[in-house]
């Protein structure tokens, strides 16, 4: 397993002391209001329990099930809803919770689809940022680290559903994907 990770971006050390920085500032942000943090899964799972663990107010969480990329490591380019939430959002403030904002057509199609129940707001969140791969004309409104052009596995993100499990974020070989 780890024989298949050619070096490590980010450790369990950097990933958590970034993630209590972010749930701090949400803290602050969003003080007195009607916060529902909606995860993305799978590949968000660890980051929300991370994040939501360090936000210091009354907080209800949900998740959703949405895909975008198959076994496949290039982008299709289209967002199929496969799980959705279970709360009502009108005149509630969401904050989607993301492991990686690649083309950005995930994010973009997602927030659109959840506009339409008249949230109070949508503000997004994603651990990693890939900016130079972006094909709409989207940004996060907070991020936890720039991600180089390389395809990373781990602390919830995959390669065909595996890596998911390792506590560190790190770039996946490039012969196991073009096997
Ligand atoms: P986007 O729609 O292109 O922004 O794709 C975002 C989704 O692509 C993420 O939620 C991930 O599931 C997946 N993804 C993009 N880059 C990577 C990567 O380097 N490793 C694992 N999954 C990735
Ligand atoms: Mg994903």
């Amino acid at each position: 397993m780890r024989n298949d990770i050619e070096r490590v971006l980010f450790s369990e050390e950097e990933l958590h002391a970034r993630i209590r920085e972010l749930g701090a500032q949400i803290s602050k942000d969003y003080e007195g209001k009607d916060l529902l943090i909606v995860g993305i899964l799978k590949g968000a799972v660890m980051v929300t329990a991370d994040l939501i663990r360090s936000i210091s107010i009354p907080i209800n969480i949900d998740f959703m099930v949405v895909s975008s990329y198959g076994n496949s490591t290039e982008t299709s380019g289209n967002v199929e809803i496969k799980k959705d939430i279970s709360v009502d959002i009108r005149d509630k403030h969401v904050l989607i919770v993301e492991d990686i904002i690649d083309t950005g057509v995930t994010l973009y199609n997602l927030k659109d689809f959840l506009l339409k129940r008249n949230p109070a707001s949508i503000k997004t969140l994603t651990l990693l940022e890939k900016k130079e791969r972006r094909q709409v004309d989207f940004y996060p409104d907070y991020y936890g680290f720039d991600c180089p052009n390389d395809f990373v596995v781990g602390y919830g993100l995959d390669y065909a559903e595996n890596y998911r499990h390792l506590p560190f974020i790190g770039v996946l070989k490039p012969e196991i994907y073009s096997k």
